[in-house]
């Protein structure tokens, strides 16, 4: 069974080729262009750019995808596609395209959710490594720029959604925080770097609803928490508005922050960090725990934080020593093709290119 994989949902073209031997799921190529740097300049995503990019990638991509595998493109199988949820315009390339694709070669299409997409990294088998051995029940973290999310896993298709986030993502707030800081999306690994040079107890911030008996999430009010605690450290910026492209730049930007000053932001970026992975790993070890599984899926962009694995690997061999913990390699955290192309194996739901539709608002 060989999969061609499309992902476009938001500013990643992506295409990959993958090939199920012995049940277990080889990737033979995994092409991923992005307009990041283009998005970057502009402090954020400008939808239509982002789909006009989309348009240009797509082709090249699926062509290189293809290529690299060493694949014709009659000895695909099916073809899996993103189809929400995400921006339209973007969405709307990639499901054009494998409808297209499938009403030429006259193959299946199989619709995939992105979110479960992220899911499904899990599931590749990565390069020179061995088939991950997942058993169900499972809990699944997504936690991306968009989503956080926590499921309960009983088989293949059978998910029930546990909790989300309330209003931001856990993704935002780390690239809201970093952009008040002077630094362009996406400010995940931004903040990640600085953080290792800082004091993770140095600076506290809150822990939203940690406690709260619900799998819920909240980031939103940690964003206005280090605004203000910034400001706190910074005099200068008590009574200056954050650019709305720029963020505070002459805080990072400037040569002339102390030594002192260069201490307080690696700190406040470690406590950030460090409160945000503690909400993260509490809730799904509070939820793997109460449904006593035998698997932890984390995955999603913010998947590739390494304080996150890290104090993931530490909390489940102490409260859940008997199951097992999943990271996707860090290469398929963030948007890729071959975890759309993993979750329509995996959920082979075929339709025909008539029956698929773009939706931006998808969910659970
Ligand atoms: O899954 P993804 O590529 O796209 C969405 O579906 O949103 O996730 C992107 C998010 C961004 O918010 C980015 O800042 C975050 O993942 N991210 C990280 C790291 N790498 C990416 N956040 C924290 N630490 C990282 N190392
Ligand atoms: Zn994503």
């Amino acid at each position: 069974m060989i999969i061609l994989g499309i992902e476009t949902s938001c500013d990643e073209t992506s295409a990959a080729v993958l090939k199920e031997e012995k049940g277990a799921l080889f990737l033979l190529s995994n092409v991923i262009s992005s307009s990041l740097d283009m998005h970057s300049k502009t402090g954020g995503i400008i939808p239509e750019q982002a789909a006009r990019e989309q348009v240009k990638f797509m082709l090249p991509v699926i062509t290189q995808a293809l290529e690299k595998a060493n694949i014709q493109i009659k000895e695909i199988d099916s073809i899996a596609v993103t189809y929400g949820p995400g921006l339209i315009g973007s969405l709307l390339v990639g499901v054009e395209t494998a409808k297209t694709l499938a009403y030429v070669l006259q193959k299946p299409i199989i619709p995939v959710n992105h979110m479960i997409g992220h899911i499904y990294a899990n599931f590749i088998t990565p390069p020179e490594g061995e088939a991950p051995k997942i058993e169900f029940p499972a809990v699944a973290l997504v936690v991306s720029g968009g989503h956080t999310d926590l499921l309960l896993l009983e088989g293949h298709g059978k998910y029930t959604l546990l909790g989300g986030t309330r209003d931001d993502a856990a993704g935002e707030c780390f690239d809201k925080c970093a952009r008040l800081l002077g630094y362009p999306y996406p400010g995940g690994p931004k903040i990640s770097k600085l953080a290792e040079s800082g004091n993770a107890n140095a600076i506290s911030f809150p822990r939203p609803m940690i406690g709260s008996d619900d799998y819920a999430f909240s980031f939103s009010g940690l964003k206005t928490a280090f605004l203000n605690t910034t400001r706190n450290h910074f005099p200068i910026l008590r009574n200056n508005v954050p650019n709305s492209n720029a963020g505070w730049q002459q805080v990072v930007l400037e040569n002339d922050l102390t030594e002192k000053e260069k201490q307080t932001i690696y700190d406040l970026c470690a406590g950030l960090q460090k409160a945000i992975v503690s909400v993260l790993v509490r809730k799904t070890i509070k939820a793997a725990q109460q449904y006593n599984v035998k698997s932890i899926l984390i995955s999603g962009g913010v998947s590739a934080n390494a304080s996150l694995r890290k104090t993931f690997e530490k909390e489940t061999k102490e409260k859940m020593p008997d199951a097992k913990l999943f990271f996707p390699p860090r290469f398929l955290s963030t948007d890729n093709a071959a975890m759309i192309a993993s979750a329509a194996f995996y959920h082979p739901k075929k339709v025909s290119w008539k029956e698929i539709t773009a939706d931006p608002e998808l969910y659970f």
